[in-house]
This record gives C-alpha cells, sequence and structure tokens, in this order.
C-alpha cells in the first residue's frame, strides 16, 4: 500500500495555485446533465476518485460522455466535459452492479434517481462504503413509495420500479445528501416533495435544478420542489466548477501554520453553506484576504490568500459544524497549533463519514504526540505542541490523510502517512500541489 511521506517544512510554503474543481459540485453535474435534454458542457470537472465512480455509473446507464481536454492546469487536475443527456427517462438499465466505490455521494444522490426509472438497479460500493448508514435515504425515499431493498440500513441498495408521491419529510440530522436524494427523486414523484433541514446543509443541488429550470423553493430551513408538467426537460448545463474549498482548506492551513508562508488559492468556492472553516479560522486570528470575487456556475467564487500567522483557540458548534463539516480534520491540526483548548460538539456526523473521524483522527493525532481529548460529539484540542514525527494511518480516509500530512509539515522528523494514496479520492495531486508551493513529500512504499 503507498504511504506518502511528509518532511517539516524548512521554509515558508509560497506560491500561487488552482484550487482543484469541487467534488459535490462535479458529482451533481454529471447525474443532472445526464438526465437532462441536450449537450451539456461542464468544465474543470474534478476527476477524483469519487466523481469517476459518478461518471462511470451514468456512462453504464447509457450516458454519453465525452473527456474534451484533460488539464493538468496549474497543478490541479481538471476535466472539460461534453456530456449528452438521455432525459429524464432515457436511462438504459446497466449490466450490472452500479459501483459507487468509497464514495457515499455518488450512492445516496443516485438513489434519488434510480427509484424512479422503470428499470431495476443494485447500488453498491467498497467494504468501506458499505459501512455506512443508508437508513437516512432509504427510509424516506420508501415513504415516498420506493421499493428498495437494503443490508440491514446498508449498501447494496437493490432497487425497482415503482410509482412516487412528494412527501413532507424533516430530516433528523442537516444532510446535503439526503436532502439531494428527495429532492431528485421528487423530479419522478407525484405532487410536491418538501424538505426541512435541521441546519445549512450545501446547497447544490438547489442551485443546479433551479438553473436547469426546475420549480425549487427555498423558504428558510424548507426547500420545495414543485412537480414537473408532464414533458417538460431539464435544460443542459453549461458551467465552470469551481475550486473546492473542502481541499483549498489543505493549503490554507498549511499556509496558516508554516512560519512564514503566503499562498494565493485561486478560484475556490465560496458558497456560504461551505465557509464555515474560513468563520473559524478567521475566529482564531487567522490572516487571509478574499479577493477577485465573481460567480462561477451559480455558484460565489475567489481567490484566497492565506498567510502564516499566530491563532489562538476557539470553541466550535451548532451550524459553523454543518457548514464546515468536511474541513473539520484539518480543523483540528489548526487548533493544534492555536494558543489554548479549542472544542469541538454537535459532530457526532463526523463518526459516520468514511471513517469515524472523531476517532480515528483523535487516535492519529495523538500518535504524532498532539494532546487531542475524544467526545461523544467530538473533541478537544490543546495548543499549542511541535507535533512527533510518527507512521500514522488514513484508513483510507482522503481528508484524513491530507490533514496529518499537513500536520507532518510542522512536525519535528518525517511523517508517513499508510494508505496515503486514498488523499486521490478528492485531490489528486494533493502531493504535486504541495511540492510546488515548496513542501517535501514523496511516496514510499
Ligand atoms: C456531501 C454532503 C456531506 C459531505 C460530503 C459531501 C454532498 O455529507 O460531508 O462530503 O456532496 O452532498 P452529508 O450529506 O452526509 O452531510
Amino acid at each position: 500500500m503507498p504511504a506518502l511521506r511528509v518532511y517539516p517544512q524548512q521554509s515558508p510554503l509560497k506560491g500561487e495555485i488552482m484550487a482543484p474543481g469541487d467534488k459535490s459540485i462535479s458529482h451533481r453535474a454529471v447525474m443532472l446533465a445526464g438526465l437532462s435534454e441536450g449537450e451539456s458542457h461542464v468544465r474543470r470537472w474534478l476527476p477524483a476518485g469519487d466523481t469517476q465512480a459518478t461518471l462511470q455509473a451514468m456512462r453504464a446507464m447509457g450516458v454519453e460522455i465525452a473527456v474534451e481536454q484533460a488539464a493538468q492546469g496549474r497543478t490541479a487536475q481538471a476535466w472539460d466535459l461534453r456530456i449528452v443527456g438521455r432525459g429524464l427517462h432515457g436511462l438504459q438499465a446497466p449490466a450490472g452492479r452500479l459501483d459507487c466505490r468509497n464514495a457515499g455521494t455518488c450512492l445516496r444522490l443516485l438513489a434519488g434517481i434510480m427509484v424512479g426509472q422503470r428499470f431495476e438497479s443494485v447500488l453498491d460500493g467498497s467494504e468501506q462504503l458499505r459501512k455506512r448508514p443508508m437508513r437516512r435515504i432509504v427510509e424516506p425515499l420508501r415513504a415516498m413509495g420506493a421499493q428498495i431493498e437494503d443490508d440491514e440500513g446498508h449498501a447494496p441498495l437493490c432497487i425497482s420500479p415503482a410509482a412516487l408521491q412528494g412527501v413532507t419529510y424533516r430530516m433528523p440530522v442537516a444532510s446535503a445528501q439526503v436532502k439531494s436524494a428527495l429532492l431528485l427523486a421528487g423530479l419522478y414523484a407525484q405532487g410536491e416533495t418538501r424538505v426541512w433541514q435541521p441546519g445549512p446543509a450545501r446547497d447544490h443541488t438547489e442551485r443546479m435544478l433551479q438553473a436547469m429550470g426546475v420549480s425549487v423553493t427555498v423558504d428558510g430551513d424548507w426547500i420545495s420542489l414543485q412537480p414537473r408538467h408532464a414533458g417538460q426537460p431539464l435544460q443542459p448545463l453549461n458551467l465552470v466548477v469551481p475550486g473546492d474549498i473542502s481541499s483549498a482548506a489543505f493549503v490554507l492551513v498549511a499556509a496558516a501554520i508554516v512560519p512564514h508562508s503566503q499562498v494565493v488559492i485561486q478560484n475556490v468556492g465560496l458558497n456560504e453553506t461551505r465557509t464555515g472553516l474560513l468563520a473559524l479560522l478567521r475566529t482564531m486570528g487567522a490572516d487571509f484576504i478574499v479577493g477577485n470575487r465573481h460567480m462561477s456556475g451559480g455558484e460565489p467564487v475567489g481567490d484566497l490568500t492565506a498567510t502564516f500567522g499566530e491563532l489562538h483557540s476557539v470553541e466550535a458548534g451548532g451550524d459553523v459544524v454543518v457548514r464546515a463539516i468536511d474541513e473539520l480534520p484539518i480543523w483540528a491540526v489548526a487548533a493544534s497549533q492555536a494558543a489554548g483548548d479549542s472544542v469541538l460538539r454537535d459532530a457526532a456526523e463526523l463518526r459516520v463519514k468514511e471513517v469515524d473521524r472523531i476517532g480515528r483522527l483523535v487516535g492519529e493525532l495523538r500518535r504524532m504526540g498532539l494532546p487531542v481529548t475524544e467526545c461523544q460529539d467530538g473533541f478537544v484540542v490543546e495548543g499549542t505542541a511541535r507535533p512527533r514525527g510518527a507512521e500514522v494511518d488514513s484508513f483510507g480516509d482522503h481528508r484524513l490523510g491530507m490533514a496529518l500530512a499537513v500536520a507532518g509539515l510542522v512536525a519535528d522528523s518525517p511523517t508517513t502517512i499508510v494508505g496515503g494514496d486514498c488523499v486521490a479520492d478528492s485531490f489528486p495531486g494533493f502531493e504535486e500541489t504541495m511540492q510546488k508551493l515548496g513542501a517535501r513529500m514523496e511516496w514510499v512504499s
């Protein structure tokens, strides 16, 4: 299993990079373009392990997807795609199981689409994905009339054709994947689909559906999708995928904690449902500037200039946790270099991500000598201690792997991240990007 070795950083990180495309938007763009009628153009699409599972699944159902250009860009890997949509009812039965690999977004969103098809399908994935909870989508989809057989609340999901009706559903946790699965099923349902969210879960599905001509309205915490008039197609997409703030987060925190660094990250998506880490870092006294604000693909985007600075502790809980849900592992690394005790609460959802991101993160940071204490719904990080170089494990979780790599930059000796190759699930070329900024990272077997 390839391991990523990270050496203590002797010089500041400097330079300008382009953030890789947003993973959430890349999944949605391929699915929805495939359901539209006509030709979509999706530029700067993210060719990561997770999103390629979605691309293969849509191809397996007859959607024609051509990679028009594969750009190495200024570090970020990006593809320009031409997608010929088959319409809401034009997908073909796949020859076998749809393999969602490690991607929860792929499986949960596709489930919302598959329940509306006139053929049977099986959604499956890696051992890691098979461990993740699916009842959160299966139960509300069944309430819409969907026919789904699961394995005691887990994948594989066997889906059979059924007539769907709209529902009113109050989500017990703020989950964009659950919300999106219901809205996508709502495209095939009779009557209105209404979803209530207990916190600001990312709203990319709502924005993209609106851009394609679907009537989606947002009223406070309620999201409603009106049934489609017979024969009314989804309009094709023409978009440039914004950069992923969840990937930019690793570079941003690296620049904030490696002395005298200054890094510009171009083209970062700044959708308010995703900027919790920026809010937390600002409260901690981090020095960064957001410039060149503009809209791209119906989403706010800008360039971030991140600079090293003294950080102090912060307490994180409530909505900001939802807005920073994927950034909490790297936030813990920032907190370890901030004066005082930082506390995370209201984050029990972290336990059902790619791995238990509370238990595993705390375990690996402690292996690096950092004083971190696990709580049921979060953790406490005592700053400031210098991490010890150590052999640590990603446990197959891309964000855990990258967070440990950034911690390794400020460690006292080299750090080896076993199973580091999983970084490509969301950030292909992570190590090259860091090398371009002056970091020393290499693959060892
Ligand atoms: C995602 C939603 C979030 C997030 C995941 C991507 C999405 O998951 O953690 O990485 O693209 O909809 P939940 O819906 O489980 O909160």
